[in-house]
């Protein structure tokens, strides 16, 4: 374990009480400038650690940790709970994990090898994201994932209105913009028997930029986060309530009503779009008229081969080309 796990683990374990940096030290066996330079690491990432001279360090009660308590307090589905500083992917963590008969609730403060769709890396900074997975055994066919996903969408939307307060965007078919940025990214990967044409098991992956975090160049123009002010909300709380709204959901899913909560939530309805087929660089215009009853998104074809063509997409790359 580095030094700045160790201490965060130290001073998590003592929140809210001072720690000397000797003391720290010492039961880290690393020298006062090696703690101090962990604490400043820790500080960047957004943990708010208060120091007295000659008293010590500590970490402050109401620090926006992804504690057990705060998480747990707050969950009204039974599930498995697993809380992780800092992970690969919580989707491969979920992956491996041996099978429960309960939900399996993976989150963590930072990965450093998140995923994204279609093999993209997902930037996910400590401190300022919350990377969330839920491993599931469903009882539907195959063809429900696409739901799935759409479902997870509106859980995120939900969640942070009742958490952050404010009214977030979807994407066909699972990002979450907020201010006509990115904000939340959900990747939903499946363990099928294609003897029974069933899910075997389903690790739904959400990650939510919470606050402004450090984001690579490329990113900066399209990635946004929920609040500009760090530490406005919790993301303990915040992680609680998507797991709650997911797991309502989902126990309706065959009744599909959560579509029309989708549609209404869905910004790029009546908007000119870009359609990438086949996932390459060509791209067609097109008007996005509506999501049907199976989740795939209704254009019609306002260029090309196909112009004035309706047809349903039920999976690929949409650009949204947004009004000026
Ligand atoms: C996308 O926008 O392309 C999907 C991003 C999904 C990111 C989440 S973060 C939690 C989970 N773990 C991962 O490695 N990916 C998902």
């Amino acid at each position: 374990m580095s030094t700045r796990t160790e201490l965060l683990k130290l001073l998590s374990e003592n929140t809210g009480i001072y720690l000397s940096g000797q003391k720290i030290g010492e039961s880290l066996g690393v020298s006062r400038n090696a703690v101090w330079k962990a604490m400043q690491q820790l500080r960047e990432e957004g943990y708010q650690i208060e120091s007295r001279s000659r008293v010590g360090y500590r970490l402050k009660a109401k620090s926006n940790m992804l504690s057990y308590d705060a998480i747990a307090g707050n969950l009204r589905y039974p599930c498995e709970l697993k809380i992780f500083d800092s992970v690969d992917s919580t989707n491969n963590v979920a992956k491996d994990l041996r099978p429960s008969d309960k939900p399996v609730l993976v989150i963590a403060n930072k990965q450093t090898a998140g995923r994204g769709r279609l093999g993209r890396t997902f930037a996910s900074p400590s401190g300022t994201g919350l990377y969330m997975s839920v491993s599931l055994k469903p009882d539907f066919d195959l063809d429900k994932s696409l739901y799935v996903t759409m479902a997870a969408a509106v859980a995120v939307c939900r969640a942070v209105e009742t958490v952050a307060g404010i009214r977030p965007k979807i994407k066909w078919v699972n990002d979450v913009f907020h201010n006509g940025k990115k904000v939340c990214g959900i990747l939903t990967e499946a363990q099928s028997n294609f003897e029974t044409g069933k899910i075997d098991t389903l690790v739904i992956g959400i990650g939510v930029n919470c606050f402004p975090g450090s984001f690579p160049e490329e990113l900066r123009e399209i990635a946004g986060s929920l609040s500009s002010r760090r530490n406005s909300f919790s993301r303990g709380r915040l992680s609680a309530e998507i797991y709650n709204e997911m797991m309502t959901i989902l126990s309706d899913l065959q009744s599909r009503t959560f579509l029309r909560e989708y549609r209404s939530r869905c910004f790029i309805l009546g908007k000119d779009i870009f359609i990438h087929p086949n996932l390459n660089d060509t791209s067609i215009r097109a008007r996005a008229i509506d999501i049907d009853e199976n989740g795939g998104l209704v254009v019609e074809y306002m260029e090309g081969r196909k112009a004035r063509q309706i047809e349903t997409l039920t999976t690929g790359e949409v650009s949204v080309r947004l009004e000026p």
